[in-house]
């Protein structure tokens, strides 16, 4: 595996595989790699010729210093892991690289219509510094696919409407959430909970499987049901931050009796640490 910091040393290794006809297959990275990160580059091996992934801890996408700061930086350990896997080339950009003219000079990408609702209502400006990060490694990797986790669903479904609306010649894919054997959603951000709560994690997906059976079921008042979530959240120590039901295809609020394509939605703090999980629901 390669490892390169500079953008010509990117370029002369992107154009030397496009001079042999190679596909290319991007999975942009924030480091503090997991088996759902590992999962995207065994993915991405087996649908192109060869495989980029990118570390770049974004600080346009945190809208609050002390969790940049506290984001864990474990390149070192990252490359390890790497060099294990099919990755082809690993891209570690500086900060000057990818903002040479500082943060607040940074032309941004924003795709309206992702900060008034979910992650993007209790983070503002989380999606604007995503939706900027991406559009730049698109344009700097060429890759001619780019991978993400539905983890992220929020994330996965404004990355597919930036590159529809800008039309840019990429296509992306989505692999599925990689789960702990208790279902808890494999993340960076789990090593910040205590023992007492990562036993208490998982709880969040049970919540998301309940509320998706209640439905599943035949309740038809879903408030209700989603009343219920809540209170089984806070009752078991998170402090949710919202537990909603969506239309899977475009995030707007679903309607009971009428909408069948679901995506049910939570993100909650636990201790320091805050957890975000989705599950798909498909109503009969
Ligand atoms: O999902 C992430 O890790 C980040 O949001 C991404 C897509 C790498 C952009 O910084």
């Amino acid at each position: 595996m390669q490892i390169v910091d500079s953008l010509l040393g990117l370029r002369a290794q992107i154009r030397t595989w496009r001079a042999q006809q190679m596909s290319i297959a991007f999975v942009p990275t924030m480091g503090n790699l997991h088996q759902g990160h590992l999962s995207l580059v065994q993915r991405a091996q087996t649908i192109a010729d060869k495989v980029v992934v990118s570390i770049f801890v974004n600080p346009l996408q945190f809208d609050d210093k002390a969790d940049l700061q506290a984001y864990p930086r474990t390149l070192q350990q990252d490359i390890q892991q790497l060099s294990e896997t099919d990755c082809d080339l690993l891209f570690t950009p500086p900060a000057e690289l990818i903002y040479p003219k500082g943060m607040a000079a940074q032309t941004k990408v924003v795709v309206p219509g992702v900060d008034d609702k979910l992650c993007g209502k209790m983070r503002p400006g989380h999606f604007d510094g995503v939706a900027t990060v991406v559009t730049k490694l698109f344009n700097l990797v060429q890759a001619d696919m780019a991978l993400f986790g539905e983890k992220d669903y929020q994330q996965l479904l404004m990355i597919r409407r930036l590159v529809d609306d800008l039309n840019l010649p990429i296509e992306i894919i989505s692999v599925p959430t990689c789960r702990e054997q208790d279902g808890l959603a494999m993340s960076s951000r789990n090593q910040y909970l205590s023992e007492s709560e990562r036993a208490i994690a998982p709880q969040l997906h049970q919540c998301l499987l309940q509320v998706a059976q209640a439905l599943q079921s035949g309740a038809s008042n879903w408030p209700l049901v989603l009343q219920a979530g809540l209170e089984q959240l806070n009752s078991a120590g998170f402090t949710p931050e919202y537990l909603e039901i969506c239309r899977a295809e475009d995030l707007q609020t679903a309607v009971a009796g009428t909408d069948t394509h679901l995506r049910i939605l939570t993100a909650a703090r636990l201790g320091q640490a805050r957890l975000i999980d989705n599950i798909a629901c498909d109503l009969a």
